[in-house]
């Protein structure tokens, strides 16, 4: 088995991606380097993670005994961060939103062609008991026709949370509640549900003092006639995150742990016995699996020893922009949104772009 060797770029949650996945999963990876601008953070993982660190991120890409990437950085600074280090000949991995625009993401996806690494955009939450068990169900056919979801991301956020000069910044944030947090239970939804084909959405900045909007609620239709209402607040006192598919034969809900909502057992209903019972089958062969960072990078791991696709892949991130470009277009416009975009389609620019 390989070891590869990782340096992670920004120490907010790139502390959890070393603790769940590069110092949790020995044999598997090892942290080579932590790198941060911030000196306090670098000294405290070399405390904690016994591991080189480095504040210069082009001299931590030119390393010769570093094979991954793992980008952690606020979200304005991911596309030239990932188009060097794939330029670099790296592995890379990288925190959402990937990039702000989906002409971004082609740049991104020539500079993965040019490059001997792969590209793996971060979406734990597929990663969990429950998601994966949801999944499984769904592509055997169990579940049957998708009807009905409902994606609800109600989590709260104080004056420190923005006490960042990135967040709630249009320009470095890219966007707010809906670009920074309900991403992950809108891919989830999406991963389950498959293609959105129309998109309305409202959003609105109602509690919290920046640019970026902390409320909004939104519909979805899916190729497959399917419909979603979705919501997210960052101002909600309550905080949870919940999912809830209707399907044909089955429904699912997720638990309401705001940051896990893939993890722990899901509730997967059927009235027919039979299909309960091979629900309840599947969704047992699941119950050890290793939830978020450490079961996406483990599945990188499995995917880079046999030469396969990553598990989460570019054309995953761009589902994911081309949603949030169709929703914000929805919200600046009144209109209902199509998807895909057209190629000429001038929100390809970015969803703050005018169009
Ligand atoms: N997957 C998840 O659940 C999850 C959770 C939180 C954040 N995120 C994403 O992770 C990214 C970072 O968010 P965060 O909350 O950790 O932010 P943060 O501000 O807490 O941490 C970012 C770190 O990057 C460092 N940094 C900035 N520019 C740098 C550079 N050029 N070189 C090296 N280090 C640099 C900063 O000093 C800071 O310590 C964002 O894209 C965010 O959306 C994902």
């Amino acid at each position: 088995m390989t070891t590869y060797r990782v340096a992670t770029i920004g120490l907010g949650i790139g502390q959890s991606h070393i603790k769940e996945a590069w110092a949790g999963l020995p044999g598997k990876f090892e942290l080579a380097v932590a790198c941060d601008l911030n000196a306090d953070l670098r000294a405290r993982a070399a405390r904690d993670f016994g591991c080189d660190t480095c504040a210069d991120f082009q001299a931590v890409i030119a390393r010769d005994d570093v094979d991954i990437v793992d980008i952690c950085t606020p979200p304005a600074l991911h596309l030239s961060q990932v188009r060097d280090a794939l330029a670099a000949g790296k592995h890379v991995i990288c925190e959402k939103p990937l990039v702000g625009s989906l002409n971004e993401i082609d740049e991104i996806a020539r500079a993965e062609a040019a490059s001997p690494g792969r590209l793996m955009p971060v979406f734990q939450y597929r990663f969990g008991v429950g998601s994966l068990a949801a999944r499984e169900i769904i592509a055997a056919g169990i579940a049957g026709k998708p009807l009905l979801a409902t994606a609800e991301t109600h989590w709260h956020r104080d004056a420190a949370y923005f006490d960042n000069p990135w967040r709630g910044s249009l320009r470095a944030e890219l966007g707010g509640t809906m670009t920074t947090h309900a991403i992950h239970i809108h891919d989830l939804l999406c991963w389950l549900m498959g293609p959105v084909e129309a998109v309305f959405g409202r959003i609105a900045t109602r509690i919290h003092p920046i640019e970026t909007e902390d409320t909004a609620s939104g519909t979805l239709r899916f190729a497959s006639g399917a419909f979603a209402t979705v919501s997210a607040c960052s101002a909600s006192q309550d905080e949870y995150s919940r999912l809830f598919l209707a399907f044909e034969h089955v429904t699912f809900e997720s638990t309401r742990a705001p940051y896990a909502v893939g993890s722990g057992p899901w509730t997967i209903t059927a009235r027919d016995p039979a299909i309960q019972a091979q629900c309840d089958e599947i969704a047992l062969k699941w119950t050890d699996t290793p939830g978020r960072f450490a079961g996406q990078m483990s599945a990188f791991h499995a995917a880079l020893e046999a030469g396969a696709e990553p598990p989460v892949t570019l054309a995953d991130a761009e589902a994911s922009i081309a949603l949030l470009t169709g929703f914000y277009r929805s919200a600046a416009t009144g209109r209902e949104i199509a998807l895909p975009l057209a190629a000429d389609d001038p929100a390809r620019a970015g969803w703050h772009a005018p169009g």
